[in-house]
């Protein structure tokens, strides 16, 4: 949320902290996100997390279904979590996504954008040959897309089993699941 705060301020949104403060915070920030980043992957592979994330076609329907039509008429959820399987069908395709190609796309493009002015034109000179504007853009339509993601993740955090439930499960790392038959 700061790098989008930050970005948006250097993108001419607004006028927060003023521009050349909103570069350093917005610099100082990414390379803190890409050491999370870092710790992450680490954690998905070391503990093995990452097999949450094998997409699926299996209920897929359903669960579109219920978030379209089930979720406003007080509908079963199709899908009961369980320690094996956390996500849905739905929050898999979501997360991989946002893991695979949101995620890479915003944070090379930026990447690109803080070292394109040292670039070593005979080491890279296809990098050099595109110019800052398109990776711009990229990394513009990278934050948007990050920013609608974030609005439609926290309306669905409020659909769980109370309002609040999915937020203290951020929080506290734990959740409350009804008893499994
Ligand atoms: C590791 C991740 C990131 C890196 C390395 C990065 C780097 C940069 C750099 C270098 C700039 C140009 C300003 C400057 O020269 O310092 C920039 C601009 C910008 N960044 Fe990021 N950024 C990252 C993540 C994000 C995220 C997560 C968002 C928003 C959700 C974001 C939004 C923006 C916006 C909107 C701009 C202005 C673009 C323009 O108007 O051309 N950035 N970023």
């Amino acid at each position: 949320m700061f790098l989008a705060f930050t970005g948006f301020e250097i993108h001419s949104s607004y006028h927060f902290f003023g521009f050349e403060k909103a570069v350093m915070y917005h610099r100082v920030a990414a390379y803190l996100l890409m050491g999370l980043i870092a710790f992450a992957v680490f954690w998905h592979f070391t503990t093995g997390e990452w097999r949450h994330y094998i997409p699926t076609l299996h209920n897929l329907k359903s669960q579109l279904a219920f978030y379209l039509k089930g979720i406003f008429q007080g509908g079963e959820h199709p899908f009961q979590k369980n320690i094996k399987r956390k996500l849905n069908p739905l929050q898999i395709i979501t997360y991989l996504g946002f893991k695979l190609f949101l995620i890479p796309i915003t944070v090379l493009s930026g990447v690109y954008y803080l070292f394109y002015k040292n670039l070593d034109g005979s080491l890279f000179p296809f990098l050099v040959d595109i110019g800052i504007e398109p990776i711009a853009l990229l990394h513009t339509m990278g934050a948007f897309f990050l920013l609608s993601f974030l609005v439609v993740h926290v309306y669905m955090t409020t659909t769980g089993l109370r309002p609040t439930s999915n937020i203290r499960a951020m929080i506290t790392g734990y959740e409350d699941l009804e008893e499994e038959q």
